[in-house]
């Protein structure tokens, strides 16, 4: 049985290397924020005016832990998910856990280049941002060191360059 689970900032390519990962291989993809919004029918966004941040961590929470029963698959995390509760110890004992690290320089590009409606940085000019970011991942860093496995991500714009993370993924998770 294998069930992988990519954890790393916003803007990380855990969503496009977990699809490609997918493809890859026989594995299936689950984004747990994906799951969340089709679970309740509301958008992450709506979740967050709604409950507040705190309420959407309780739900995530939860959501990991359902998304977590199914086998065979690769899941991607949001950002903030290993950063909350016992949820990093909890991934570990469950998947095979791949920090996929960036610098906030990288961060920030992948954050501008996608249809940017997260929550958290929305509403930020690219200063703001940039500064958000680092902050915000120096808190978070201890909590994606205890993955079992790093992986560097320089920019991910070219497919050859997807195509490259996927192999190096599937070796560090000894998957065919
Ligand atoms: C968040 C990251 C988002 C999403 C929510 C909060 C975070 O997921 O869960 O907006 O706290 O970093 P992605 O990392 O998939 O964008």
């Amino acid at each position: 049985m294998t069930r992988i689970i990519l954890i790393g900032y916003m803007g990380a390519g855990k969503t496009t290397l977990g699809k490609a990962l997918a493809r890859a291989t026989n594995l299936q993809f689950i984004d747990l924020d994906w799951y969340i919004e089709e679970r309740f029918h509301k958008t992450i966004q709506q979740i967050f005016s709604e409950k507040g941040e705190d309420g959407f961590r309780e739900i995530e929470r939860r959501m990991l832990h359902e998304v977590t029963e199914f086998e065979d698959v690769i899941i991607a995390s949001g950002g903030g998910a290993p950063c909350f509760f016992d949820n990093i110890d909890y991934m570990n004992q469950q998947g095979d856990t791949i920090y996929l690290k960036a610098t906030p320089e990288t961060l920030k590009a992948h954050i501008l280049m996608g249809n940017n409606k997260r929550p958290l940085v929305k509403d930020k000019s690219p200063e703001e941002l940039i500064n958000f970011i680092s902050e915000s991942l120096n808190k978070r860093e201890p909590f994606y060191d205890k993955a079992r496995h790093t992986l560097n991500i320089d920019v991910i714009t070219r497919n050859d360059q997807i195509a490259d993370y996927v192999e190096q993924i599937k070796q560090i998770a000894n998957i065919q």
